[in-house]
């Protein structure tokens, strides 16, 4: 049985010490011991400090948003893994579509920073999902195929059960259309179809596949009720503990 893993991503939001401490508070007075379900908050890089003395001793994990695939150097402005260690960051997220869109990120140096966060003992969460173009041009597949290829190159078995694969379709992101659960449900078993083939089956269908886009209290359940469904990458209502509470709640998992 693969354990549920809820995540939110805080985005650019948040960030002021003062707002993110109340935030992981909320969150964490009420589900801090909870181990039915793996829960995750990924705040932007200055809060990182002040949310992990919120969550010390509880069972929340910590997540960078991002990383630059390197240790250190001459690269100014970036992150580097060492950097989100120190934080005590136990995940990454890695390729949001925001990063792809805005920041061009390849899936090339996508699969760097997979790489990198493997070497310094962070987990990955992957990001993949195609755009409300390629969807109506019928390329789902071809795209989430091109992404999990792309991103998961050169890893072992090993490696790949321990992940995490995010699917957000980028049409539902921030919209509050969500993919319907029949929908997603299908992507997501055919993204177990793709790495069975990388991988084995085995490497399938023990790592976690999480949706995300629009997820909400009121959809979580039927979303999260899907079989190759295991958990959720949640932007807006991560960012209010009483709608982030109400998913975790929703989850099935309690
Ligand atoms: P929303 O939940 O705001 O749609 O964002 C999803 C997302 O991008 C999480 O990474």
């Amino acid at each position: 049985m693969r354990k549920l893993i809820i995540a939110g991503n805080w985005k650019l939001n948040a960030g002021a010490e003062a707002a993110a401490t109340a935030l992981a508070k909320g969150i964490a007075d009420k589900h801090g011991q909870t181990d039915a379900v793996d829960i995750v908050f990924c705040p932007p890089f200055t809060s990182l400090r002040a949310v992990q003395s919120v969550i010390k001793g509880t069972k929340i994990g910590l997540g960078g948003q991002n990383l630059y695939p390197k240790a250190d150097g001459a690269y100014t402005g970036e992150i580097s893994p060492l950097f989100l260690l120190d934080c005590g960051c136990k995940y990454v997220i890695i390729g949001h579509s925001e990063r792809r869109t805005y920041f061009k990120e390849t899936n090339e140096f996508i699969n760097e920073k997979v790489k990198c966060a493997f070497a310094n003992n962070l987990i990955p969460i992957l990001c993949i999902g195609e755009t409300e173009q390629e969807r109506e041009a019928g390329k789902t597949e071809a795209v989430v195929e091109d992404h999990l290829r792309g991103g998961l190159a050169g890893l072992t078995a090993e490696q790949v059960k321990g992940m995490v694969i995010a699917y957000e379709p980028v049409w539902a992101i921030g919209t509050g259309k969500t993919a319907t659960p029949d929908d997603a449900q299908s992507v997501h078993a055919f993204c177990r179809k793709i790495i069975s083939g990388l991988f084995d089956e085995t490497t399938a269908q023990t790592m976690r596949i999480q949706y995300g886009g629009s997820v909400k209290a009121d959809n979580a359940k039927e979303l999260l009720g899907q079989p190759d469904i295991d958990g959720a990458l949640v932007g807006g209502a991560s960012l209010k503990a009483d709608s982030f509470i109400g998913i975790i709640e929703n989850s099935g998992a309690l």
